[in-house]
């Protein structure tokens, strides 16, 4: 009897290590990448067995295969046990790119017909989501190299362009040209290609008309102090 469940407990043992062998085969570019990304972790074993980030993601990687092989009930299935064992819901239908990392997880929403490029880090409370009920492309798409902060949401059918940061709680419902830094509700360029925006000078790129009023009235009032 003993030596029945020592071998069932070895049997258990070795596909456990199977598995992971094969996670961190098929997935190593996403955990460096998760090495990478987040200066808290301390190791290889620890971000497969600890990152819900990385294993909300292998529960996509296995949903969105099903998607497109249109097993759409078993890859809702899939995609359902991972927001209950992650607190993070990718739809199956999302495109995601390479070395794609979640830090913290909890409560990330990811659209059907969204769109992530390559090396694209998510941080919790992020939600990529649609503004209407409306069929066809309603998430964003998100270019390469992007940092999308804690409890952002970028919605509707717009393109974030490569390298850009949006920051924590932005609300972002237009197209954010490359290299630029998003924050506020709704969101406004602060940065663009290293440089920080002059609010007042530049009209094509802000995104508030009422941020702008104030900071007009702003001045003026400083010029009228001055005087
Ligand atoms: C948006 C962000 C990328 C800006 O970084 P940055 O380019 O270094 O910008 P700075 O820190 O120089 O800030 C630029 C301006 O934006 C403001 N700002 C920065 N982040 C902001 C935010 N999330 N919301 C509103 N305003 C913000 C700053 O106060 C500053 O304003 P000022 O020019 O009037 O002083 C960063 O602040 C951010 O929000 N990152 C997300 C990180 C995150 O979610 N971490 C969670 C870890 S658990």
């Amino acid at each position: 009897m003993v030596s029945i469940l020592i071998n069932i407990l070895i049997i258990l043992l070795a596909v456990v290590l199977i598995k992971l062998i094969l996670i961190s085969v098929i997935f190593s570019e996403d955990i460096k990448a998760a090495q990478r990304r987040d200066p808290a972790a301390k190791s290889f074993i620890e971000i497969i067995l600890l990152y819900s980030g990385l294993h909300a993601l292998i529960y996509y990687r296995i949903a969105h295969f099903f998607y497109q092989i249109h097993l759409f009930f078993l890859a809702r299935f899939y995609s359902q046990i991972a927001r209950f064992i992650t607190g993070i819901e990718i739809h199956p239908g999302a495109k995601i790119g390479k070395r794609f990392f979640i830090d913290h997880g909890v409560g990330v929403v990811i659209g059907e017909t969204a769109v992530i490029g390559d090396d694209v880090l998510l941080y919790q409370g992020a939600t990529l989501g649609g503004t209407g009920i409306v069929k066809g492309k309603r998430h964003p798409t998100v270019g390469n190299n992007v940092v999308i902060g804690a409890g952002a949401k970028v919605l509707g059918n717009i393109t974030i362009g490569n390298n850009s940061y949006i920051g924590a709680n932005a609300v972002v419902i237009k197209d954010v040209p490359p290299n630029s830094t998003v924050v506020g509700v709704p969101g406004r360029i602060t940065k663009q290609d290293g440089k920080k925006m002059d609010v007042d000078l530049d009209h094509v790129h802000i995104l508030d008309p009422i941020m702008q009023s104030i900071e007009e009235l702003q001045d003026r009032i400083k010029n009228l102090e001055k005087k």
